[in-house]
């Protein structure tokens, strides 16, 4: 994938926050927040967060919120990010890398299915 600018990623980020507003009309599905703590940006969590940014409008997802959060307690999983679909228990994945978030985007978030291989919990319970 080709490295972004920072004025480029800042019109992504307008767009997405553009979306966010049109869906607090009750449209949205649900949230994807990737962990932006020190220890996720140290391990690429930009990146990934870039990633995700790229292939939601690429694939013209529209009722799925993308937001930032602070680190999850688990600095060495870094990057993480936690998938909340509305009527589900939420997901956090761990060790991400630019691929394995566009299979989440595909097989999680579009289609509903967990990417197991990917996952350290599920609610509360562990996987694996
Ligand atoms: S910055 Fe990740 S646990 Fe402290």
């Amino acid at each position: 994938m080709p490295k972004l600018t920072i004025e480029e990623l800042d019109k992504l980020r307008e767009k997405a926050v553009a979306k966010l507003r049109l869906r607090e009309s009750g449209e949205n599905r649900g949230k994807v927040t990737i962990h932006l703590g020190t220890c996720g940006i140290a391990a690429g969590g930009r990146q990934v967060l870039t990633a995700l940014l790229v292939e939601v409008e690429k694939l013209g997802i529209k009722d799925i919120t993308v937001t930032t959060a602070g680190c999850a307690g688990l600095c060495s999983r870094e990057p993480m990010a936690t998938v909340e679909l509305f009527g589900q228990a939420p997901v956090k994945y761990v060790d991400l890398t630019a691929d394995k978030i566009k299979k989440i985007l595909a097989e999680h978030v579009v289609n509903g299915k967990t990417v197991k291989d990917y996952a350290l919990a599920i609610g509360s319970e562990r996987v694996g």
